[in-house]
């Protein structure tokens, strides 16, 4: 426990080359349960990066990552998944010709084959699975939406459906890479409603890269600015706006 000092996810470190490029660099990174935490920074900062090395998409060049009370360094995806994190990408990562329900049954199925040391659990039937992926469209504000084609959705119900696919796993902790791209002004409200009752109504902690300020303001409890693969500024979102150099570099003052 003394190594996660009250975090449920922390990095120690935690550095990416690629050749000669340091794409995240010596991120000391610490996320409070049960919170919202933002990364923001212009593009290239290596937010992505950063999230592909907490997920396992990427092996760190050095440090660690630890969550809860494991050190989860170089592990594989599934591993990292199995032990609760799950993420969205900022590039759309659903089947656009399958239904919404259809969707969130493979990530149920997907998920439960991989709890194989839930012994209790029978084979798992049609019906079950389907009862589940009703549960978490209901949950993502998708239910009436479940048959339709993934492709018909806006891009809005498009996110919720990638948030509701990352929660097929019931992650503790979900990492959600640009929740709000390519999402009209209309529909942004309505993801954010969902990241916040992620929180507050489904216990999750919830890391989110963002570019939209003025959501990042309206969502975060600790902000963390990275610019050139470092974080350059952290606290309340208040703070981070009038911190001078995160406007220099990040506001473009
Ligand atoms: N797989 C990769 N191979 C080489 N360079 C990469 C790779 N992934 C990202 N980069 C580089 O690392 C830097 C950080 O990228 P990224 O993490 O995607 O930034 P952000 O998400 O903050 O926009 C960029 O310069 C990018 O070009
Ligand atoms: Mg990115």
């Amino acid at each position: 426990m003394s190594r996660l000092r009250g975090f449920i996810l922390r990095t120690s470190n935690l550095t990416k080359r690629f050749g000669g490029l340091v794409a995240v660099n010596n991120v000391n990174l610490g996320v409070k349960p049960n919170t919202i935490h933002a990364i923001i920074g212009p593009n290239g900062a290596g937010k992505t990066t950063l999230f592909n090395l907490i997920t396992g998409v990427l092996k760190p060049t050095s440090g660690r990552v630890f969550f809860e009370d494991r050190d989860i360094t170089g592990k594989p995806p599934h591993a990292i998944s199995a032990l609760g994190i799950t993420r969205s990408f900022q590039v759309y990562s659903i089947f656009p010709n399958l239904t919404v329900l259809e969707n969130i049954r493979l990530a149920v199925q997907a998920s439960w084959g991989r709890m194989k040391w839930d012994f209790l659990r029978p084979v798992t039937s049609y019906r079950e699975v389907t009862w589940e992926a009703m549960r978490i469209a209901s949950i993502t504000g998708l239910y009436a939406r479940t048959g339709l084609l993934a492709r018909d959705l806006t891009p809005g119900d498009k996110r919720k459906l990638e948030i509701a696919m990352a929660l097929a796993g019931k992650p503790k902790l979900i990492a959600l890479d640009e929740p709000t791209a390519g999402v009209s002004t209309e529909e942004v409200p309505s993801i954010t409603r969902l990241v916040r009752r992620l929180r507050d109504e489904m216990g999750k902690t919830v890391v989110v890269i963002e570019h939209k300020i003025d959501v990042v303001l309206e969502l975060a409890d600790t902000v963390s600015v990275m610019s050139q693969g470092s974080i350059i500024a952290e606290g309340p979102p208040r703070e981070i706006v009038e911190n001078r150099e995160v406007q220099r570099i990040y506001l473009g003052e």
